[in-house]
């Protein structure tokens, strides 16, 4: 059984262009009839250009967003029009990781803290104490210092709160991760760094790894959906696809983005 399958998935959102004179603003068209697959343990990536959907495929795939058509199924579960109350159970099985954790981290708790909400809302704890132990050893598995613990988000570095961000993500140990643009920004090193912690996790569940940069899907991800205008214009094997596009805007993304000599053991060796 697929992990997450998206059969016909669209989103219209109210646009934010239009100023409406009277009545609700028109809607407009974000995702178009999107299917694809998420088998467990894969890693698929989501690439196009910026305006493509790419976040909004995320944000709706993990039902942040309701679709508003087709079906989207989570372990079986149809989960297209399930009513928040009923998602929560399966809101601690995917989980999102933010492009800026400066915003998705709330500044005035302490890493321990954000680490340790998940737990506690989730009954993986029976008390704070507990919770913020499990922080602790979290903050490990993202190789961040213990000490850590006791600081608030403002304090760290750009790449290490992406790694607090990653750290709450898999402290549940969901089955589905989707992380968007999650690299952005940040050095070459410390990109090298998270990627190859993403490898390891990679190993625990299925990752969706949405970016623009094909040269760190080609080594991250098995499998990759190329998005134009909220419809997919070309998935596979990322093998396959990066050797011979067969869609245009494809052949046009790898052309326009040099793809540097990234090799498989340049993640490797950052570990
Ligand atoms: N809340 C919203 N309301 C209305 N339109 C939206 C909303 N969010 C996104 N859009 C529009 O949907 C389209 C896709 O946006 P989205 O953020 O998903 O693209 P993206 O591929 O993630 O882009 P980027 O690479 O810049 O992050 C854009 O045209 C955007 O303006
Ligand atoms: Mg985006």
């Amino acid at each position: 059984m697929a992990l997450l399958e998206a059969a016909g998935l669209s989103l219209a959102l109210p646009d934010r262009a239009a100023v409406p004179l009277f009545g609700a603003a028109p809607m407009t068209t974000i995702l178009d009839g999107i299917d694809l697959t998420v088998e467990p343990g894969e890693s698929l990536g989501i690439v196009g250009e910026s305006g493509s959907g790419k976040t909004s495929l995320g944000r709706t795939l993990l039902r942040l967003y309701r679709p508003t058509g087709g079906r989207l199924r989570f372990e079986g579960t149809d989960i297209t029009d399930l009513p928040e109350e009923r998602l929560r159970p399966l809101r601690a099985r995917m989980q999102f990781v933010f492009q800026d954790p400066l915003s998705s981290l709330n500044p005035r708790h302490r890493i321990e803290d954000i680490l340790a909400q998940p737990l506690l809302a989730f009954d993986r704890v029976g008390s704070r104490a507990e919770g913020r132990q499990q922080a602790k050893a979290l903050l490990e598995r993202v190789q961040l210092p213990a000490a850590f613990a006791s600081r608030y988000p403002h304090e760290l570095s750009g790449g290490q709160r992406q790694r607090v961000g990653i750290a709450r993500a898999i402290a549940l140990h969901p089955p589905l991760i989707v992380a968007d643009e999650i690299v952005s920004g940040l050095d070459v090193s410390t990109q090298a760094h998270i990627l190859a912690l993403l490898r390891e996790l990679r190993e625990q569940g299925a990752l969706i790894f949405i970016s623009h940069d094909l040269s760190v899907v080609r080594v991250l991800c098995d499998r990759v959906l190329v998005l134009y205008r909220g419809k997919v214009v070309e998935a596979g094997p990322c093998a396959e696809i990066f050797a011979a596009p067969k869609h245009p805007y494809t052949a046009s993304l790898l052309a326009s983005i040099p793809l540097p000599a990234v090799e498989p053991g340049w993640l490797a060796g950052a570990a």
